[in-house]
């Protein structure tokens, strides 16, 4: 799998995607099109992107039953993305019924990676909240390994879990971090944080950047600092 940054295009309109997506000019960012921009745009904004020659992470973290993710996925991926997500909480057979309806008449399908436990559910409101009483460090690499064994070919975990998950996984497993900042940026909402060279020594595949490229006064240079200390 090749390195990469991902730049996370949190906007709500193709309109205000579109005004950044025109600053890069001749280059083409891997981007992630989330919840909010997908909702609001539908399937067009995926095309469009697309037919700029960007590659495209469409983060729409699916759970259901699994027939209905099969089918879903069967959808998605006639939209030709190239990396999709779900949520692995929703069993090893509903995420292989996922790449059942990934994958295409020709074999090929995106790259399918899994949300383990968010980064927004701590210890406690895991035990609370869902009922798990193991520590999060191990039921985030249970969930791993249930998405190994499930045929996905990674995870979305932060940064700091990423050796972690090639140890128990196999280097082959793809990470995918979000939390990423600059060492002289702004944290923002995000609490584990690490920079883009940190990832790369850690052995991330790829890094999602939003905010400190998005919000960038100059956010083709801000894109550009990441592939340095990233990919090198
Ligand atoms: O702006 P920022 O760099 O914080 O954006 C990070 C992106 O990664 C956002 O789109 C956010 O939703 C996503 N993400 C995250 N933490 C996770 C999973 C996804 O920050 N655990």
């Amino acid at each position: 799998m090749g390195k990469d940054v991902i730049i996370a295009c949190d906007f709500a309109s193709a309109e205000e995607t579109f005004k950044f997506l025109d600053k890069f000019e001749g280059k083409k960012p891997f981007v992630k099109i989330g919840m909010e921009l997908y909702y609001a745009e539908g399937p067009s904004i995926v095309r469009e992107i697309k037919k700029r020659g960007h590659k495209i992470f469409l983060d729409l973290k699916l759970h259901d039953i699994p027939n209905t993710v099969k089918k879903a996925m069967a959808v998605l991926s006639r939209l030709d993305v190239d990396m999709t997500n779900l949520h692995a909480a929703g069993t090893r057979r509903m995420m292989e019924a996922a790449i059942e309806g990934l994958t295409k008449p020709d074999g090929t399908r995106p790259i399918l990676i899994a949300v383990t436990q968010l980064t927004s559910t701590d210890q406690e409101t895991m035990e609370n909240d869902l009922l798990i009483k193991e520590p999060i460090a191990e039921v985030v690499m249970h969930y791993a390994e249930c998405a190994k064994n499930a045929g996905l070919d990674g995870v979305v975990c932060s940064p700091l879990e990423a050796g972690k998950v090639h140890e128990r996984c196999g280097s082959g497993f793809v990470t995918v971090t979000p939390g990423v900042r600059f060492a002289d940026g702004d944290k923002g909402d995000q609490k584990r944080v690490m920079t883009p060279e940190e990832a790369k020594k850690i052995g991330s595949d790829y890094i999602v950047v939003g905010r400190p490229i998005t919000a960038a006064i100059d956010p083709v240079a801000a894109y550009e600092r990441c592939c340095r200390e990233f990919i090198g």
